[in-house]
């Protein structure tokens, strides 16, 4: 059973935008009941090797927002991805809206701002968002209560953000047969995933899932919505009860032999900013490289 202030009544409309060059999927979630929306984990477009940014993917959420007459509350951001980057200042211009993410963006920010070297003008307090979830905090979109609960482990930020029946996951979990994501950036931890992922499956069985990833491993079609019942029964890295030694061992293990995600350099610098771009002392848009910093 649940602790969580879960209200399976609440069945928001999810509409799906998956992104292709980063197997990324944002989520616009709509109240069945007014208006209102929020958007979950937005991507911006970028030709790294041009120093180019587009917003072709942020442009289609927008124009589905506007198309349908709804109201932008909310941007979520479950963490600090590092393998693509947040448009979520680009959409809050057009639609408007906050932008929350877990408040240990705070240890992120800490964390990479060290890295980069970005020097004293760089906040670390997370005010770069509008508002910043502690475990269980509650906030509304429209007449639907969201609540946000702690999952950290890939990341020292990540947030699962529960509306009505519907939960998203960010990276704590894969579809099934995916598994689980890396837990081998700063900050992250295998056994601390691991109790990540135990609090996520004591909510309802038949709670729909919507992943932040998904790369249709062996094949399959890309997939992003599960439930919490058969992520239980079926996922390969915690489903049917795998203790957490074993999960530590395989994910260690596993992560060894992971590449660095290709966009990591510019998304954390972009990201840690709530989506802004980091710019010179003349106001120019530019992005640093730290040689063999990571
Ligand atoms: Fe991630």
């Amino acid at each position: 059973m649940t602790d969580f202030p879960v209200d399976m009544t609440v069945k928001p409309e999810v509409t799906a935008f998956f992104d292709d060059a980063t197997n990324t999927i944002s989520y616009v979630v709509k109240d069945p009941n007014s208006t209102s929306c929020a958007i979950i984990d937005s991507v911006m477009d970028i030709d790294y090797f041009a120093g180019r940014i587009t917003y072709d993917h942020a442009d289609k959420m927008i124009a589905f927002v506007r198309d349908n007459g709804l109201t932008l509350e909310w941007q979520i951001e479950t963490h600090v991805h590092a393998d693509h980057l947040s448009a979520a200042p680009y959409i809050q211009d057009a639609l408007g809206g906050k932008i929350g993410i877990g408040d240990k963006i705070m240890v992120v920010q800490e964390t990479f701002g060290k890295i980069f070297n970005e020097g004293t003008e760089f906040q670390r307090d997370g005010s770069q968002f509008d508002a910043l979830f502690k475990d269980g905090d509650t906030y509304n979109i429209g007449g639907m209560k969201a609540f946000a609960i702690y999952t950290p482990g890939h990341t020292p930020a990540c947030m699962v953000h529960v509306i009505g029946d519907a939960a998203f996951v960010g990276d704590t979990l894969f579809m099934p047969d995916g598994g689980s994501a890396r837990a081998d950036f700063p900050g992250g931890d295998a056994a601390t995933l691991y109790d990540s992922i135990q609090r996520v499956l004591t909510l309802p069985d038949d709670m729909r899932l919507f992943m932040c990833h998904d790369y249709g491993p062996n094949g399959r079609d890309i997939q992003w919505e599960t439930t919490v019942g058969d992520e239980r029964e079926h996922n390969i890295h915690v489903g049917k009860g795998a203790t957490k030694e074993e999960f530590v061992k395989f994910r260690t293990e596993r992560d060894a032999t992971l590449a660095v995600p290709k966009l990591i350099i510019p998304s954390l610098q972009v990201n840690m900013r709530a989506g802004e771009m980091p710019r010179d002392k003349d106001g120019n848009m530019v992005l640093k490289v730290p040689v063999n910093g990571l």
